[in-house]
Parts: structure tokens; C-alpha cells; sequence
């Protein structure tokens, strides 16, 4: 293929990506692969710059704005940024905008915004009053959706928010936000819209910039979008400070959301320690963003760097490592859990994302695979998200070309052929064979795993060789392994077989919480024993316990109240338990009295929201459970207080509207005092 036919393709391609991402809100490719494609073209245009043409995605911002909505012209062209993608990058960006600067060593300092994932959109204010609010449309025409944006709260109506502010009211001020859903709103939202059978949105984004573009500003408003600021784009009037962290200040002053996540960085050298900071924080916080964006803090001075296309050159994007890729969906696998779930597993075309090979990808359950109608053989979207096992966000369908197979569930073990079971009111699908021998290998890992026994020396294959040999026909068997057995297995030798036998011996000074953790009772992980054995202290105590008693516990739902007592009655686990004892496994919590600790909190129910101006919240948790308190995770009519520090939210919130008394840390020390 020539260059010419190469450019022209990729204009084509990007094109039709950008009409599908900006103006259907559907695209088919994500972003890290049209940044790729749009990369190749940036790179042949610049080696054969006649080949450029005026429509070339190079050469423009985006789409055209859909009809619907009345189109406005922005006072200023919204400006788009070039991509770093690494340090190197960055340097490479602070090396080039030298030739353009008066000295081109002289020294930056910089302001690293995060960058949302969200929708630009252009606020008007004129003398204090909201006027106009646009989507960002092609860069030069947007759709006016100031009805819609008046219907989200944290846009300013009237600047300053604060009557008493002593700013004066600029008479004109256009000011670039971006608007987007919050990540835990999302999920309860789309699981809403689920059940009421409406639309269910791919990913935050596409939720965003589908609430912002309805027709109806009543659907809008129903929506818990929100914005942050950063930007002005015109001022009339007034005195705006120069420097962009001072603007930002401003533009907080004025009472726009700004993010207090960005950081002011003295050198290009903090800003490349900052990103390499976001790239472990971006998963920690309730919004999604997709990079940094690094901008020279002395904004004249980088407004007279001037542009690269739509690009100024005074501020880059370094975009994160891509956690979403498209790939094929093979086959789906059904594995077999430790509770017996058969949990369909998706083999997938090889695909790189963030400098792993992903191969496999969880597709939670069936349910699941229906509602978002996945299918084999289909392009399905890869998420690698921090350390959570890759999953599939959902299908491409407008790239189905007809050999697409549906997925069904199974309707046997696949490895005991026994019929599988689906328990009504779960969405999860059962083998019901408590002999089936994968359940057996999968307990057996679960119960040595670090979460729960913690048995040193006992190795990944180790459970699932001594199931097949038959030297483990239950969990309790692993205790009752000896010397000689173990050194006629292939590859264990003395030093290998002390250690299996050390670790196990070890592991019967574990705690009985994470005994009864290990058991592997559905819904009873590490917290919920944590809650069973500090109210009945011991398992045969908690065994002896009715659902009633069980649900009367905080924390305790109806499901895990009946998953303990059907454990408890069925008369294999008692079998197993007795052997358990007999080895020598905890059975109960040692009583020991806490002496730093008071009686002055007893009886109390607290709740622990938002940060406290000097302890941790598990710091706080551990003094009021000394005195005698209790903390549980949610506030309810039973709660006595609401402990809060800054930057509370829906529990101060529910607090308020419940009439719980809200403390703070002071108070709680005045209680203890
Ligand atoms: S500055 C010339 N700052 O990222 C200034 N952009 O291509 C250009 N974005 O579409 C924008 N957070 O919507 C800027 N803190 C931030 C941002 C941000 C998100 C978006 C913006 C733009 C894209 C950059």
C-alpha cells in the first residue's frame, strides 16, 4: 500500500470513529486504539505533508453537533491537547517547546490536572448570570444544552455563589468544565436502569454525555451528574491571575467545583513523578479519568507558544496506560468454584493491554452474559482495571457479521456430569455435588490461601495433586497427612514435605476467624466472621445459633443467615468438623481482656464518615470498639452517632435526615475524657 492509500484509509477509519464516539456516542474501537490509528496518520502527514487534506481528522476537533439541539458558536476555538504517553514523552514535549520559549532552558513550573473522562462543556456568565452552556461539538460549534446543564447543582447559576463574596461580578467570563458521573453512582444507576428495562450505558462516559444530550432537561436532572472546572476561555472586565494554579483558585473562589486532586510541580521532573503517582491513585477515586493533564503554570507565557493544529503547545495530555481493548471472544469456559458456582470464564483472542497479555476474562455469571447479550465469536470490549481480574465490559454488536453464537448456560457439571442447580433469587448457576472432585481442589486453595489459613510451604498444585492421588478426600484429610505418603508423591522431597507439614502444623495457632473464613461458607468471607465470632466466640456456639439470632446481627443479611445454618445442619460438615477438632483446629476465641480500653461507649452505635483531622478512620474505629462501642458500616435508625470528619457525604446526609447526632473527632475525645 502506497502512503497516499494508507493516509487516505486512515482518514476514512478515523473519521467514521469519531462520528461513532462524538456524535452516535457509540463507538466501536476505544480510545487507546483510535489513539494508535490517529498516531500512524500524525506520522505519515508529517512525512509527506502534501498529502494532508483539509478533511483529515488531523486537521479538526471532532464531529459535526447532532441537529437536534440548537447549534452555538463558541466565543473561542475549545481547543483540543497532543498525548504523551510516557516520561520520555513528556521530556521529549519540554525539549521541543524550548525552540519557542524566550530562553529554552529556562526554568517551568507546572500545574498536573487530572483528566477526566468526562464531556467538555463551555459555561457563559454574563454580568454574574449563567447565559449559555454548550457541548464542545467540533471545536468551533457546540449544541446548546443550557437547559440541561441548569438542571445539574453543582453548575454555578449566579458567580460568585457566595453572596458575600468580595469578588467583583465579572460582566463576562466563559469557563471549560467537565462534566461526568461518578463512579459509584454509575453502577447503582445502570443497575437501576436494568431493572427497569431501560438503557444500560457501557461505561460512565457514555452514561455522562447520554444524560447531558437528552432532549428532555427533565431526564437530565433525574441523573446524579456533576462537574469540575478549569479552565477560562474568556474574561471581559476583570483581572484574572496569571498563573494557572492561581486560576484554578479563582475559579473556586467564584464557586465552580474544581478538583483538589490537581498538583502544583516545581519542575518537569515532579511532573513526571506525579503521573507515575496517578497511574496507582486513578483507581482509588470516585471519578474516571484517562491521564494527566501537565500545563505550563505561567499561562500567558504559554499562550504564546502559539498551536500545533488544534493543539497548543503550552500543555500536553499523558495519557495512562489503556485499560480497555477490543478483541474476540473465542470461547466461553465454565470453571467450577469451591461453592460448587459454574463460573463462565471467556477465552479470548490474545490481546496486550497495559503490558499484559490477556488470554481469559471473567464474565461474572449468565445473567449477565444475557442482559448485555454477549456472544461467542463476538468483538467484545477487555477491561484491565488495577488488580481486579480482567473482565468483559460488554460486546460490540454493529460489528456482528451474522456467524455470532449465543452463549447457554450449562446444564451439568463439566467435570462431574452431575445436573446443575439454580437456586431461585440467585443469579448464580450450582454444581450441587459436594463430592465433585474440582470443588474439592478449589476448597482446598481457598483454605490455605493467604486470606484465610495461611499455610505456609503448601504450593499452588499441592491441592490438587493430593485430591487426584486420594490422599485428600476432604479439607479436614490435609491434617492427617503423613512423612511417607507425601515423599512417595513425585517431586516431594524431605525438605519440601517438612515444610508442607511445618506450615500445617503452624496453621492450628490461626485465629478461629479464620478458621471459620477457610470453611468456605457462602457469604461468610474474612468480615462477616470477623462479626460472627465476636458475637458468639466460639463455632460451635455460632452452630447452635438459629437464623433469627443470626439476623438480628448488624452486617447480617437473611442470605447469610440461612447459608450458615444450612451449613451447620447438614450432617457432612458436622462430620467434617468433629475431624477438624480432633486434629486440633481453633474452635474458639481466647478471652482477654483489653486493658487500655473503657466501658464509656457501651451499648453505643457509631457510624465513621468522611476524614478525621487527626486519626485514621480505623484508628477511630479501634478506640470506640476499646470503650466498649460498636462501628458499623451504615447508617440506620439504630445508629447513635455519625463520627464525622471532612469531606462527609451521603451518611452525614442520611444522618441529618434520620436525626442521628453527627460528632466530630473532638467530641468523640470529649466522650472518652
Ligand atoms: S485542558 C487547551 N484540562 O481532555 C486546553 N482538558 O484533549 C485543553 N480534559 O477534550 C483542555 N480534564 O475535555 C484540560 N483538567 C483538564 C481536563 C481536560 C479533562 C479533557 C478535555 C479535552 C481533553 C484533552
Amino acid at each position: 500500500m502506497t502512503p497516499q492509500e494508507r493516509i487516505a484509509n486512515l482518514r476514512d477509519e478515523l473519521n467514521f470513529h469519531l462520528y461513532r464516539y462524538h456524535v452516535l456516542d457509540s463507538p466501536v474501537i476505544t480510545d487507546a486504539e483510535y489513539d494508535a490509528l490517529y498516531h500512524e496518520l500524525v506520522a505519515l502527514e508529517r512525512e509527506n505533508p502534501e498529502l494532508i487534506a483539509p478533511n483529515s481528522p488531523t486537521q479538526r476537533a471532532g464531529a459535526e453537533p447532532l441537529d437536534a439541539f440548537e447549534k452555538v458558536e463558541h466565543p473561542a476555538p475549545i481547543l483540543s491537547l497532543s498525548n504523551a504517553f510516557n516520561a520520555e514523552d513528556l521530556y521529549a514535549w519540554r525539549q521541543r517547546i524550548g525552540r519557542y520559549l524566550p530562553d529554552p532552558e529556562m526554568k517551568l513550573d507546572y500545574v498536573a490536572e487530572p483528566k477526566l473522562d468526562g464531556l467538555t462543556v463551555v459555561l457563559t456568565y454574563e454580568n454574574g448570570r449563567f447565559t449559555q452552556g454548550a457541548t464542545r461539538g467540533n471545536g468551533e460549534v457546540g449544541e446548546n444544552i443550557t437547559q440541561n446543564l441548569r438542571t445539574i447543582t453543582a453548575v454555578p447559576q449566579r458567580i460568585p455563589v457566595d453572596p458575600n463574596s468580595e469578588l467583583a461580578v465579572p460582566p463576562l467570563l466563559v469557563v471549560r468544565g467537565e462534566v461526568f458521573f461518578p463512579l459509584d453512582k454509575f453502577e447503582q444507576f445502570n443497575e437501576r436502569q436494568r431493572l427497569e428495562e431501560k438503557q444500560v450505558y457501557m461505561n460512565p462516559r457514555n452514561a455522562a454525555s447520554g444524560s447531558l444530550r437528552q432532549l428532555d432537561p427533565k431526564i437530565t436532572g433525574e441523573r446524579p451528574l456533576t462537574i469540575f472546572c478549569y479552565d477560562l476561555i474568556i474574561w471581559d472586565g476583570i483581572d484574572v491571575p496569571d498563573k494557572q494554579w492561581d486560576r484554578l483558585d479563582y475559579l473556586r473562589q467564584l464557586g465552580f467545583p474544581v478538583t483538589s486532586d490537581s498538583q502544583y510541580c516545581p519542575s518537569i521532573e515532579a511532573v513526571a513523578a506525579t503521573y507515575e503517582q496517578w497511574i496507582e491513585k486513578r483507581n482509588q477515586i470516585n471519578y474516571e479519568v484517562d491521564g494527566v493533564v501537565v500545563k505550563i503554570n505561567d499561562r500567558p507565557l504559554a499562550d504564546s507558544l502559539g498551536f500545533v493544529g488544534k493543539d497548543p503547545r503550552g500543555a500536553v495530555a499523558m495519557k495512562f496506560p489503556a485499560q480497555e481493548k477490543t478483541t474476540k471472544l473465542l470461547d466461553v469456559q465454565v470453571n467450577v468454584g469451591r461453592t460448587g458456582i459454574l463460573a463462565p470464564a471467556a477465552v479470548l483472542e490474545p490481546v496486550e493491554i497495559g503490558g499484559v497479555t490477556v488470554r481469559n476474562a471473567t464474565l461474572h455469571n449468565y445473567d449477565e452474559i444475557a442482559r448485555k447479550d454477549i456472544r461467542i465469536s463476538d468483538t467484545v470490549i477487555v477491561k484491565r482495571a488495577g488488580d481486579v481480574i480482567p473482565y468483559i465490559v460488554g460486546p460490540v454488536p454493529d460489528l456482528r457479521d451474522g456467524s455470532e453464537q449465543p452463549i447457554e448456560p450449562p446444564t451439568h457439571c463439566p467435570i462431574c456430569g452431575e445436573p446443575a442447580l439454580r437456586i431461585p433469587g440467585e443469579v448464580a448457576i450450582y454444581c450441587d455435588n459436594p463430592s465433585c472432585p474440582e470443588q474439592l481442589v478449589r476448597r482446598i486453595e481457598y483454605f490455605v490461601s493467604r486470606g484465610a489459613m495461611d499455610v505456609d510451604g503448601f504450593g499452588s498444585k499441592t491441592g490438587a495433586l493430593l485430591a487426584e492421588v486420594g490422599l485428600v478426600k476432604d479439607l479436614a484429610d490435609i491434617y492427617y497427612l503423613n512423612r511417607d505418603e507425601l515423599l512417595a508423591l513425585e517431586g516431594f522431597k524431605d525438605k519440601k514435605v517438612d515444610n508442607l507439614l511445618n506450615g500445617l502444623a503452624a496453621s492450628k495457632s490461626q485465629s478461629p476467624v479464620r478458621f471459620l473464613t477457610a470453611l468456605g461458607i457462602r457469604f461468610v468471607g474474612n468480615v462477616v466472621a470477623g462479626l460472627l465470632m465476636d458475637e458468639f466466640g466460639s463455632i460451635d456456639a455460632l452452630a447452635a445459633a438459629s437464623q433469627e439470632r443470626l439476623e438480628e446481627i448488624e452486617g447480617i443479611g437473611p442470605g447469610t443467615a440461612v447459608s450458615v445454618t444450612t451449613w451447620f445442619a447438614d450432617e457432612r460438615h458436622q462430620t467434617l468438623l468433629e475431624k477438624f477438632r480432633a486434629a486440633g483446629l481453633p474452635f474458639a476465641v481466647e478471652q482477654t481482656e483489653d486493658e487500655s480500653g473503657s466501658d464509656k461507649l457501651d451499648g453505643l452505635t457509631f457510624v465513621i464518615t468522611g476524614t478525621l483531622p487527626t486519626m485514621s478512620r480505623n484508628d477511630a474505629k479501634a478506640l470506640i470498639q476499646a470503650n466498649g462501642g460498636k462501628v458499623t458500616g451504615s447508617v440506620s435508625k439504630k445508629t447513635d452517632y455519625l463520627l464525622a470528619g471532612e469531606k462527609a457525604g451521603s451518611k452525614l446526609t442520611k444522618a441529618e435526615s434520620l436525626g442521628v447526632s453527627v460528632i466530630d473527632e473532638a467530641r468523640l475525645n470529649e466522650m472518652l475524657s
